[in-house]
């Protein structure tokens, strides 16, 4: 089974110098790869000689191949689908929050998960959300700019360009400035989720004028322009994200902030650090999985499910009793992300027994091939509930470089505060955080000491993204959805693993389970009424539901072949996948 190396790191100061790469020039990945193919004798192909990009919005989508035709790689073309996102998505990323890109180089095989996930004001505290009855107060954990993490965006899209990038920060970010000045259609996920935020975006003067109309949601089509967000976005790329962090814009947002009511200083700015991390590895079906490292907690429980699964036939099992054991597996692997995750350098996780077989037999152990284990009969808590917002692409360019990233602000349009004149809206990543021992927050999570609020820590995430990579073929996937991106992505990951292709992994209707509450959730037509019958005879809670969630983005190299194919979520009607 995998081997999980203990993490490591380096850190990126914004005006210090910094490591290019995070190991020697051959990887594990690539000696693993290696290895397989002289092992299969196969003849693979070296190099897709296409590029795919999969993304929320068809004109992110547009921008990473306008970059890629510049002569950019996957890693320019990561920056200009990021920067365009931040610009058409704010309902789900933007450059007031961040997000984990992992990245796979072709030419040695180099793999690296850039960590720009937001960090905890040093003048937070573990009861900064607390009132005085010892409740969360959960309009200040979300709303406004006291529940913003100073975001790591713009530092992770400078870090990218300079140590993996081919064209400069400017020319990857150009797409983006076009596209705020000249503006974007509003599109139906987007008048949805204002219409979902109106309430808070209306508390806040700027983003009122930048996304309403007369104090209204615009009507479909309406075109939204950015120029003040073009005018940062120009700003990093002509004079490098030290202006975001340390010149007149850190000043402009820590202004706005504490103005607002919220506690960032300019030393939180100036502070702020990307971190390259190894990512977590594990191995499924003569497969190598590529995922998130901690501060998110999907890879280890990928890892921790995968290897629960592995020894279980599951494509010769009838679907009930496939999807029984799967969710007996997502119970686990959720009840050990609540009891020891949280930010590594913080808190020492314990990744190795995790993601280790040993603990995964164990685990195995105690699953009844037809009866559900009660939650309660595992040692944890209670809490949880599902979200719907961050967002998800995948690139592969034509030379085999490969982009997985997730980027989020948390809840749709963050926390709905802009600062005036930036045009970008704050995170509310502050509550991904336990405000408060075993209380859930906005997705229903709990947490305790691992995920304690602390001054810098950066809040536990849910966000994998993922390269399946076997001498025939190649898969990049991830989704955002709050609680359930890592079994969306497990569940892709397994669709994969049956042969499928991205349109039919990023389509499939889903089902949850994540512990507490003890309940399976599922989309209309995940199971058949015999197979609801046979989950509820071996003692499962099911309950379908006629929402739908994900947006998943996947793309496929078939090595065998040299197909290159891409599926974007038919859940939202903006996403785009383009090969070409
Ligand atoms: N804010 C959602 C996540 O990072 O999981």
């Amino acid at each position: 089974m995998g081997q999980i190396p203990s993490p490591d790191r380096r850190r990126s100061g914004l005006s210090r110098p910094f490591a290019r790469t995070l190991a020697p020039a051959l990887s594990r990945a690539a000696v693993f790869c290696a290895g397989l193919l002289f092992a299969l004798g196969a003849v693979a192909a070296d190099k897709p000689g296409k590029a795919a990009i999969a993304s929320a919005h068809y004109l992110a989508t547009e921008a990473g191949h306008e970059v890629l035709d510049k002569g950019g790689n996957a890693f320019d073309a990561a920056i200009a689908v990021s920067a365009a996102l931040a610009v058409v998505e704010q309902t789900s990323s933007g450059i007031g929050g961040g997000g984990f890109w992992v990245l796979h180089r072709a030419e040695d095989g180099f793999e690296v998960m850039v960590d720009g996930r937001e960090q905890a004001p040093a003048a937070a505290t573990r009861d900064m959300y607390l009132d005085e009855n010892g409740d969360v107060n959960r309009d200040l954990a979300v709303n406004g700019p006291l529940a913003a993490g100073v975001p790591g965006e713009i530092a992770a899209l400078a870090h990218i360009a300079e140590h993996y990038g081919k064209l400069s920060l400017a020319e990857s970010l150009a797409p983006a400035v076009r596209i705020a000045r000249e503006g974007f259609p509003v599109y139906e996920k987007f008048h949805t989720i204002l219409g979902w935020a109106l309430p808070h975006i209306k508390r806040w003067p700027a983003a009122s004028e930048a996304f309403l109309v007369d104090g209204d949601i615009p009507p479909m089509g309406h075109v939204i322009r950015l120029p003040d967000l073009a005018v940062v976005l120009e700003r990093v790329g002509a004079e490098g994200p030290e202006v975001f962090y340390e010149g007149d814009i850190a000043r402009q947002l820590v202004e706005g902030v504490r103005e607002a009511g919220g506690i960032w200083t300019l030393e939180d700015m100036a502070a702020y650090e990307v971190v390259e991390r190894e990512p977590i590895r594990t191995e499924y079906n003569g497969y190598e999985l590529v995922t998130a490292s901690p501060p998110s907690s999907g890879g280890v429980a990928i890892a921790e499910m995968l290897n629960i699964l592995e020894p279980w036939p599951l494509a010769r099992l009838d679907r009930a009793q496939r999807a029984h054991l799967i969710v007996e597996a997502m119970r686990r692997a959720y009840r050990d992300r609540a009891l020891y995750l949280g930010d590594p350098d913080f808190f020492s996780v314990p990744v190795e027994r995790l993601t280790s077989q040993y603990y995964a037999d164990g685990l195995r152990a105690g699953i009844h091939p037809s009866k559900a284990t009660p939650s309660n009969m595992l040692p944890g808590n209670d809490g949880f509930r599902e979200g719907s917002d961050t967002t998800h692409f995948s690139i592969l360019d034509a030379d085999g470089n490969m982009v997985a990233a997730t980027l989020t602000v948390n809840l749709g349009f963050g926390n709905r505060f802009m600062v005036p004149g930036t045009g970008f809206v704050l995170n509310n990543e502050m509550d991904d955080f336990s405000a408060k021992e075993g209380e859930p927050n906005a997705f229903g999570l709990i947490g305790f000491e691992a995920n304690a609020i602390e001054p810098r820590k950066r809040p536990l995430s849910s966000m994998s993204p993922t390269f399946i990579k076997g001498p025939d073929k190649v898969g990049i996937l991830g989704t955002p959805g709050g609680s359930r991106i890592i079994t969306m992505v497990l569940l892709g990951i397994l669709d994969f693993m049956d042969g499928n292709d991205p349109e039919h992994w990023v389509s499939l209707p889903r089902f949850h389970h994540q512990y507490v509450p003890d309940r399976i959730s599922a989309e209309e037509g995940a199971f058949t009424d015999e197979e609801l019958d046979a989950l509820r005879a071996m003692g499962h809670d099911v309950q379908v539901s006629t929402r739908r969630w994900g947006n998943m983005h996947g793309v496929l190299w078939n090595r065998e072949t040299g197909a290159v194919s891409a599926g974007s979520d038919p859940r939202s009607d903006a996403g785009r996948a383009i090969v070409r």
